[in-house]
Formats: C-alpha cells, structure tokens, sequence
C-alpha cells in the first residue's frame, strides 16, 4: 500500500490531535487511501520537537520547520502553529511541492491569506484547513437532509460557540490574545468554526451585522511554554500586557441563498465549555444540534403526524456519514478525536485521487473576508458586505 510521508511543524495541543488521527485513520477507514508515515516533527524549541516526536510517534525531530520544507521524501507538510507563521509556512511548502494541511484560522489578515491561495493555487499542491467540527457526522448528516430537501428551503440558520476559558481575567496573555500572532480572538478562534459550518449547511455568506467586544484588556504576561487555554492562572503582582483582539462577537448573517441569521462565539461565557448549537429552519422542519451531544441530531417535520408533532432524536452511527468506518453500532461515542480522523482521511483521499479537498484555502479566504466584514460592521455600526 502507498505510504505518504508526513512533516509536522508545531508540538502542541493540535499537533498530538492530528498526530493520533494519522496513526487511527487506517484503523478505521480501510482500505485507507494511503498509509500516513509520521516522519518528521519540528518546533521552534528542539528540545520540545525531540519529545514530542518521541511521545506522538515521528521518526525524526527538527528545530526548524525550514528542514522539513526542504526535505524531498515528505509529501505532506502539516501546519500545526499559532496563526502568525501559517502563511510563511504554507507558501514555502507550496513552492516546494508538497501537499498541505493547515490549521485554521487560515491566517491573520485576508492578504495572507490571499497569498496563500496564490500559492496553493499556482503549484496545484491539494491543501486543506483544519475546520474539523463540520466533519462530525451529525453535522455532516444535517447536510444530507438539507440537500435532499428534507426541511425545504432553509430561512434561518442559528450558531453559538461559547467558552469560558479566557472568562477569568487572571488567564495569561497567551498567543490567543495578541492579534501580530493570532490575527483576532474569539472571531477567528473560535467563530470561523461556526462560519465554516454556517457556509457548508447553508451557502456563502453575503452581509453581516456585527458587534464586537473585548472585556479584559489586559492579563498577565505568559514568559514561555504552551498555551494551556486558560487551566493555568497566573495572579498576583505580575506583569501586565495589552489584549487587542476581541473576546467576543456576535453578527446577524444575510446569505447568499436568502437565508437569515445569526452566530455568537465567546470565549467568556461562565460554564460554557465547548458549547456549539446549531439551529436550522426550513420551510418544511427544523433541525438542531448540541456538541455537547455529539452523536445526537434533533429534527422535526412539517408532515410529522399532528399528535407526534416535535423534535425527535436520530443517534448517528454506520447508517451516517463516516459513520460505518468508525464504531458499529450508534451512540457507543463520537468525540473530537473522530472528526480529526475523518479529517485525515479526507484529506489522503484527496491527496491520493487528486481532487478537492473541502474546506480548502478556498473556504479559508473567504471565511477571512467574512471575518473583516464583521469587524468592519462593528467599528461602522453598518451591514457589511463580505466582499467588498
Ligand atoms: N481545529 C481546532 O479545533 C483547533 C483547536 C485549537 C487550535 N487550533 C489551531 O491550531 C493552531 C495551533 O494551535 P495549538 O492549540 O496547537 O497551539 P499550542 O500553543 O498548543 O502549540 C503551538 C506549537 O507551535 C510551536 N510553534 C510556534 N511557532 C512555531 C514556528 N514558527 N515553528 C515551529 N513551531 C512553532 C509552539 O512552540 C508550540 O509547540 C492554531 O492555528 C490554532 O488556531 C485549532
């Protein structure tokens, strides 16, 4: 069977998610569409690079990301890093061939993003972003039902994502609250996830209606080490420095298709955790979902019997997208870990058969597009449209 090499840059909490999807995916799509080999791992600290390659399986480690770009055996360059060194990175690894999986947000402006495409665009190399939620197969299920015409015309499209991991203002200033490393804060952290799935369910996005809104100004200055969203609290008398990214936004959306609605993302929301709703209404149901409860799709139709009217829950398993490669029966517990699973397969397949791989850089440019226009409306009080 074909092997593909990979080269990981980044040691974190991304590079171990995707680290274990690449040794699972043969285990559960098989025949997979190649074999991932972990070859080569690289972070800015070479210490940090040699454990993780150790503890997340790759043959080699590196302390510059340039070694695995100039390295002809890799096929795969996977870009595992905070948001400021994704277009260096991808644009280095297009020129030089090699197929490309990033994380998202794609950037931290449009224009890197735009130049990131470019690349992509003029090497033909496949590339992917990591907008993994939309492969959890209830979401990908709502999209069967929408597009077979399940619940008619769709009109209104509801998403929160809410966190409270930054709620406390002894949270240190990591990476996440700097916009020259991380472009924006809870908007393209976290809000792109529900704009990427916003844009898969429904159709691309026209005009928004935002506000925008930082609380904590500034936080305790974080020296070294990972970013540990929020666990660890630095108090006391410590040095301060300023946030200038957004610890919130919400936005009425106008779609391309006629839809309305609306999208939350906070990062500052006591008790929420990892809290995605998503919910849909079309002329003849409504759909909705809770990542809390993941293996779940609630739906409802118009031509449900009058005394069975109301929402009533699908458990998704074989019979769902994805859902036979993973566990036989439904509910046993599709978790974070399997979308990035069925992320790696995607993209393999992809690689492999030489075709789209969805969401792409693509998707990514405009999700960044659709970010400005948010950002724009807030400062202007005005609908904005998301390409202009
Ligand atoms: N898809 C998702 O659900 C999801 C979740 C979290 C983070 N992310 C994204 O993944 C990316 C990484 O986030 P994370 O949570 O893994 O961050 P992290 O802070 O846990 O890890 C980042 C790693 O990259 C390394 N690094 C930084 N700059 C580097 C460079 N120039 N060369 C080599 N290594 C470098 C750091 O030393 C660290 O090991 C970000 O773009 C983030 O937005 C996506």
């Amino acid at each position: 069977m074909k092997k593909l090499n990979v080269g990981i840059i980044g040691a974190g909490f991304m590079s171990k998610a995707h680290s274990m999807a690449y040794a699972a995916m043969p285990m559960f799509f098989w025949p997979a569409p190649a074999i991932p080999v972990r070859a080569i791992l690289a972070d800015v600290n070479e210490k940090t690079a040699a454990e993780a390659a150790a503890r997340f399986g790759y043959e080699r480690s590196t302390g510059d990301w340039r070694t695995i770009i100039a390295d002809p055996s890799i096929d795969i360059v996977d870009i595992a890093t905070p948001n400021d060194s994704h277009a260096e990175i991808a644009i280095a690894a297009a020129q030089a061939g090699k197929h490309i999986l990033c994380e998202k947000p794609i950037a931290r402006t449009t224009e890197e993003a735009l130049r990131m495409l470019e690349a992509v665009r003029k090497a033909g190399v496949t590339n992917m972003l990591a907008f993994n939620y939309r492969k959890t197969p209830a979401i990908a299920y709502a999209k069967k039902l929408i597009q077979e015409g399940e619940i008619g015309q769709v009109r209104n499209f509801r998403a929160t994502y809410l966190q409270d991991w930054s709620a406390d203002p002894n949270a240190p200033l990591s990476w996440r609250f700097q916009k020259n490393v991380a472009g924006s804060g809870a908007l393209g952290d976290i809000g792109t996830h529900v704009i990427d799935i916003a844009r898969y369910l429904v159709s691309d996005i026209a005009e928004v209606s935002s506000l925008v809104k930082t609380y904590i100004g500034e936080r305790p200055v974080q020296s070294s080490g990972l970013d540990a969203l929020g666990t660890v609290k630095i108090g006391g008398a410590v040095e301060k420095g300023i946030v200038d990214v957004d610890d919130e936004i919400t936005t009425l959306l106008k779609f391309d298709n006629g839809a309305i609605g609306s999208l939350e993302a906070t990062r500052n929301a006591w008790g929420r955790n990892n809290f995605i709703t998503l919910e849909i209404h079309g002329e003849t149901g409504s759909i909705y979902f809770n990542y809390e409860r993941r293996d779940e799709l609630q739906v409802c139709f118009s031509n449900d019997p009058a005394d069975r009217k109301g929402f009533r829950t699908i458990y998704t398993g074989p019979a769902h997208p994805n859902g036979a490669a993973l566990w036989p029966i439904p509910a046993l517990g599709i978790g974070y870990s399997e979308t990035k699973i069925i992320e790696c397969y995607d993209f393999f397949d992809a690689v492999v058969n030489n075709k789209r791989c969805e969401p792409d850089f693509e998707d990514g440019y405009r999700i960044s597009q659709i970010c400005d226009a948010i950002i724009t409306s807030a400062a202007t009080s005005q609908w904005a449209n998301t390409r202009s």
